[in-house]
């Protein structure tokens, strides 16, 4: 396993050119120690301390070089280039926000690469004296993660209409903490308007072990996976772990355990590697040593290629879940939350990246994404463009995640040839009348 450590944040050296290979692994290094665990990970979750650095750095770096930054209202920042005046713009982004313990490329490595991909266009553009059609800007995402707020992929599912602003500010966290106070603590309550996006492209590591394995260089994404949430609330009754007699015990981790190998073992009636589920949250109340829990919260995540069958799992374990709270004599509800179905995308974006892929020279596959990435909700509102580059391992959300600079590298110069073409009107007609409605298996059966 060749885990390299992130190498000290030296700056750039001097001669490196602002927009150079160097200047973007000097700069994805050092906003990999913002953050950064004891086994080189990051734990930046969404409007903490520690995202409010890299926020305030993305800020300063933009702003030197000529972006203008606005903020909007759920905290996504938008680092704009205008080109030509009262024109939409191509949106180039991901997210800077973490998993917690999680690893330093997921999101981080595709807001960086397009910070400089933008750079390089605007140098070309300026030595050109040609005059693109589009405008461009660089985007972070407010939390695509969703680790501390639920649902994930928020910022950019209410910039894209999917979710309502009110709602999704009004989100609390464990503590009870709401997004808009978090917003307003570390100074990122926006109030600016954000650019009108005409079309959008992503680059980010696959999370999965495909590039790797067939050694390809970069991966283009043809549809997201079906996934949904499911939220799990068993209900028992609190007593003493010492006092009160078995069969007076109402103990809601006993059932609560029984739900969570239901969630696992769900999958052992499909195919194999067919549909993908885990339980990733699990609060205990009130969590004393001498108390057996009265309550057992929990998140459940179902997700596969096929809508059907998440569906049916869905259904079984709710039969499931329903056949353990009589058997235990206590109350489990369960609710369905952060369903996104699973959506096409362009055909014409997808070539437009293996075009941009053979000029550089490199080897490109397509794939599906189990991951959900901020361009499956950007893919409801603009035609949108989703890459990915290898990741060692497969691995992701955790601080073995690692791809190596190379890669990163050829990610930065893919990303760069694409928004070249984009800002020059590629895929922005890709639309049914003046909206684009995604080709999505689900409109396709309606
Ligand atoms: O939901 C996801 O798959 C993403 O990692 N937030
Ligand atoms: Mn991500
Ligand atoms: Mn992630």
């Amino acid at each position: 396993m060749n885990h390299q450590a992130p190498p000290s944040p030296d700056a750039a050296p001097s001669s490196a050119s602002p927009s150079s290979d160097a200047a973007f692994l000097a700069d994805f290094h050092f906003v990999a120690t913002i953050g950064a665990t004891d086994n080189n990970g990051v734990d930046r979750q969404a409007l903490t301390p520690e995202d409010k650095q890299t926020r305030d750095w993305m800020r300063g770096w933009a702003t030197d070089k000529g972006f203008d930054v606005r903020v909007d209202a759920i905290g996504n920042m938008f680092a704009c280039l205008e080109f030509v005046p009262d024109a939409p713009y191509v949106l180039i982004g991901s997210h800077l926000d973490s998993q917690p313990l999680g690893g330093r490329f997921d999101g981080a490595y595709g807001v960086i690469a397009a910070l400089f991909a933008a750079l390089r266009v605007k140098e070309e553009l300026a030595g050109s004296g040609l005059k693109p059609t589009f405008n461009l800007a660089v985007v972070n995402w407010f939390n695509e993660e969703g680790g501390r707020f639920a649902p994930s992929i928020m910022g950019s599912s209410v910039y894209a209409g999917l979710f309502d602003l009110d709602e999704m500010l009004a989100v609390a966290d464990l503590e009870g903490t709401t997004v808009a106070e978090a917003l307003n603590s570390i100074g990122y309550a926006g109030t600016d308007t954000p650019p009108d996006a005409i079309t959008y492209a992503e680059i980010h590591i696959e999370q999965g072990r495909i590039l790797e394995r067939e050694a390809t260089d970069i991966g283009v994404v043809e549809s997201s996976w079906y996934t949904q949430k499911l939220d799990i609330d068993v209900l028992g009754e609190q007593s003493h772990t010492g006092a009160t007699a078995m069969a007076d015990r109402h103990d809601a981790l006993v059932a609560a355990a029984k739900v969570v190998l239901a969630v696992a073992e769900v999958v052992d009636a499909f195919e194999e590697e067919a549909l993908v589920s885990s339980v990733g949250q699990h609060v205990v109340e009130p969590n004393s040593p001498i108390v057996v829990p009265r309550r057992v919260h929990m998140v459940a995540d179902l997700r596969s290629s096929d809508p059907a069958i998440v569906q049916a799992a869905r259904d079984s374990l709710k039969t499931q879940i329903a056949e353990i709270a009589r058997a235990h004599d206590i109350t489990i509800n369960v609710r369905d939350f952060d369903i996104r179905d699973k959506r096409h995308f362009p055909t014409e974006g997808v070539e437009l990246a293996e075009k941009a892929v053979a000029n550089e020279g490199l080897s490109i596959r397509r794939l599906e994404t189990m991951a959900g990435h901020d361009s499956v909700a950007m893919n409801h509102r603009v035609p949108a463009v989703m890459m990915f580059v290898p990741s060692v391992d497969g691995v992701s959300h955790c601080e073995r995640e690692f791809t190596t600079d190379e890669d990163m590298l050829r990610g930065v110069r893919v990303l760069t040839s694409v928004a070249g073409e984009l800002i020059r009107g590629e895929l922005a007609d890709v639309r049914d009348g003046a909206v684009w409605v995604g080709s999505s298996v689900a409109e396709a059966r309606a």
